[in-house]
């Protein structure tokens, strides 16, 4: 890809799945990167994996749905590894169950990891990238937030906001040339779909279901995404922006 080497990404939730296979992809890129996440050996695991084909990285524990400790790392971010140029916010978190079943505790958790978590990372990021006049922000948001998703009410809530709000704020920002965009993943296979089908047999018929629901006949692979991201990072992109594509084997269609 274009205009990513030695230039600095941040992906949150680096630690695992989907934020894992970015930040591998993006330093693969050239790109210096810092992986933000609540779990420390996750994180480690990832920048090891960098430093280890000869890459940099620099991790950062925290909880996003903190504002202040999201604002120390972004400094953190900034002062090992320099500027920021790309901030990938894919953490996410969820414990599917019907909404009639769940409380205003769980609607709070939720609410607080993947709608304020990424306004936090946005927020204390993209004021740096305005001042530079340069910057991407890339959201991992979800079919869910699309098309909506049975089990899953509140957070697909929060990804559907999450689109919005990337789009409100690629118009604000637009004139400091700060470009931001969604890319929707659809079930992908990561520690987080372990939990979402559960085990056992009841576990296997779910996974089958959801195989047989996408026209390309399986589920996602962490590696379905980081080829859009870095290509939304590139200099080939940087007349893109408020766009949200899905990528999930053609599950959810749009116009
Ligand atoms: N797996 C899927 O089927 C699927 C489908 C659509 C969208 N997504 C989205 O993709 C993203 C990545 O999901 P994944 O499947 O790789 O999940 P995962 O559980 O494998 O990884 C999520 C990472 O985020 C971190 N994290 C969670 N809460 C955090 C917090 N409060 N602060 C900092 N870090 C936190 C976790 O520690 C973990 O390392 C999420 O935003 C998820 O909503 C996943």
């Amino acid at each position: 890809m274009r205009g990513l080497t030695d230039k600095v990404a941040v992906v949150t939730g680096g630690g695992s799945g989907i934020g894992r296979a970015i930040a591998l992809r993006l330093a693969e890129e050239g790109m210096r990167v810092g992986i933000l996440d609540l779990n420390a050996q996750g994180a480690t695991e990832t920048a090891e994996a960098i430093r280890g084909s000869k890459g940099s990285a620099h991790l950062e524990v925290c909880d996003i749905s903190d504002y202040e400790k999201v604002e120390r790392a972004v400094a953190g971010f900034e002062e090992h590894l320099g500027p920021i140029h790309t901030l990938v916010n894919n953490a996410g978190w969820d414990m599917p169950s019907p909404f009639l079943k769940t409380t205003s505790d769980f609607w709070q958790k939720v609410v607080a990891i993947n709608y304020m978590g990424p306004i936090h990372v946005t927020h204390a990021t993209v004021k740096l990238m305005a001042k530079r006049n340069t910057g991407r922000v890339i959201f991992i948001a979800s079919d869910a937030g699309r098309v909506g998703s049975s089990g899953e009410v509140v957070y697909s809530g929060c990804k559907g906001a999450t689109i919005a709000f990337s789009k409100a704020l690629a118009r604000e920002v637009a004139r400091n040339n700060v470009l931001l965009n969604c890319v929707c993943p659809g079930p992908t296979n990561t520690p987080a779909m372990d939990t979402f089908v559960g085990g056992g047999e009841q576990g296997q018929k779910i996974r089958d279901a959801l195989v047989r629901s996408v026209p390309l006949g399986r589920i996602g692979e962490p590696a379905d995404y980081p080829g859009l991201v870095a290509f939304l990072a590139s200099d080939d992109a940087s007349f893109i922006t408020g766009q949200t594509i899905s990528v999930s084997g053609g599950l959810t269609m749009h116009g």
